[in-house]
């Protein structure tokens, strides 16, 4: 799983800075995966604009850029929420019931998983355990895990969330 990052520590994108974040990682084969990796922690996703640039750094072509960031699931290419909803799928979340739980968190946010709401506020990802498996379903926002989620719970949560982000603005 991708490191959690709390969104108020994320950076507006920008080329210069996307430049200078992953000149560390210039000249080492093999990286351009750990180059990603730090873009998406620095600014929360990988934006377009920075393939050509990652492309040119790492010798490689731009199609084999956007090949690795849509093979793996964890780069985000559009900008995240404001809070991240992780729903664990891995087995023990899944004997309680996550599959129903994901369906109804879908239909709540009106969003899939990968994407993100409409008001900007909650981005849908799936996770695979959270190492709290005996408090099943669980959900994690952010970086706090949430045991034994029920649609009707979620939904409460998601309304304090969204009031607290409404005040935070
Ligand atoms: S299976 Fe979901 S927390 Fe372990």
């Amino acid at each position: 799983m991708m490191p959690v990052v709390s969104p108020a520590k994320l950076q507006e994108f920008s080329l210069d800075e996307a430049t200078r974040v992953v000149q560390e990682f210039k000249d080492q084969p093999g990286t351009l995966i750990n180059a990603l990796h730090k873009l998406q922690q620095t600014f929360g996703y990988v934006d377009e604009a920075a393939l050509p640039m990652l492309a040119k750094l790492f010798n490689v072509s731009r199609a084999e850029v956007h090949g690795v960031t849509s093979f793996y699931h964890d780069f985000r290419r559009s900008k995240p929420g404001r809070y991240t909803i992780r729903v664990c799928q891995a087995e023990a979340c899944q004997a309680m019931g996550s599959e129903e739980l994901s369906a109804a968190i879908k239909q709540l946010l009106a969003c899939d998983f990968h994407e993100t709401t409409a008001d900007g506020l909650f981005t849908l990802e799936k996770v695979y355990c959270l190492g709290n498996c005996a408090c099943s379903p669980n959900i994690m926002v952010d970086k706090q895990t949430y045991g034994r989620v029920s649609p009707a719970s979620f939904k409460a949560l998601t309304q304090q969330l969204a009031e607290k982000a409404a005040v935070s603005k």
